[in-house]
């Protein structure tokens, strides 16, 4: 539980944490409830991912969930007042454009409630890391299995095990890395790549590495809050469910019915006279 003690945490915190080599913790969220609850576990960020195309909108990738949705959501998750720090994820159409459009759409977020915000891409959206941050307004890279880039990689798979500088090569994805640093980005999340390119990556870069299926060594951990609870349909080699939800949530909705059918709900101390 949080501790009234407990200090907001910073866009700046999360490089000392590297430095210090504690480890960052971050889960995703998506409304006030959820949100209170990862932050009174005590994470260190909360990431209001695009994933809440997949786990809360029902479809089957990331690239439909538009700008409009994500500050709707970013703004549930602020009304929460967490302390950890709050990243907006900026969904496939609100940068691709280019670094005037990045900016405009992290404005958004912004003002929804985030505290920085998250986009996909390495060296091709260096550019507009640069011009966002240089807004004041702090960015956290993502590269690897970047899921806005599905269709270009013919599915969720995962990225770098070949050698090469195209996209998804080894080479390449060490270039994004750099090319994130470089362009001021605070963090970078690694996703679906091997641990030793994660591993490589985290020792040759400054800024702290925040992985999901990419091993132990990053410099944190990332994972989707419906994983972890057990309430996605989904049930991948990096993805851990730590408690079953849905089994949970559907047995207290069967009893719940079956006290219904059975007349004993409402039983007479939840009922007025
Ligand atoms: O949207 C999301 O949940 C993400 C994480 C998987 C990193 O981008």
């Amino acid at each position: 539980m949080t501790t009234p003690t407990r200090k907001s945490v910073t866009v700046p915190m999360l490089q000392v944490m590297k430095t210090a080599g504690k480890k960052i913790v971050m889960v995703t969220a998506y409304d006030s409830t959820f949100a209170r609850i990862v932050d009174d576990a005590g994470v260190d960020a909360i990431l209001v991912g695009d994933s809440v195309a997949t786990v809360m909108q029902g479809h089957t990738n990331t690239i439909p969930v538009t700008l409009t949705e994500m500050a709707y959501h970013t703004a549930l998750v602020r009304r929460a007042q967490p302390k950890a720090l709050v990243v907006g994820d900026l969904p496939f159409g609100s940068y691709q454009v280019g670094a005037g459009q990045g900016i405009e759409s992290s404005i958004v977020l912004m003002k929804a409630g985030a505290q920085c915000v998250k986009l996909e891409g390495g060296t091709t959206v260096a550019t507009t890391i640069e011009a966002i941050t240089r807004s004041d307004i702090p960015v956290m890279g993502h590269i690897g299995l970047t899921p806005q880039s599905v269709h270009r990689m013919g599915g969720h798979k995962v990225q770098g095990r070949q050698d090469g500088v195209e996209p998804g090569g080894r080479q390449r994805l060490l270039d994004d890395a750099h090319a994130v640093e470089q362009s001021g980005a605070f963090a970078v999340v690694l996703e679906g790549i091997p641990t030793e390119l994660a591993q490589e990556i985290t020792s040759k870069i400054s800024i702290p590495t925040i992985g999901i299926g990419a091993g132990s060594f990053c410099d944190g951990q990332v994972l989707v809050m419906h994983d972890i609870l057990g309430l996605s349909e989904r049930e991948l080699t990096f993805t851990k469910k730590y408690i079953d939800m849905k089994s949970l949530a559907t047995s207290a909705f069967q009893e719940f019915a079956q006290d219904v059918s059975n007349g004993s709900w409402p039983d007479d101390k939840h009922s007025f006279h």
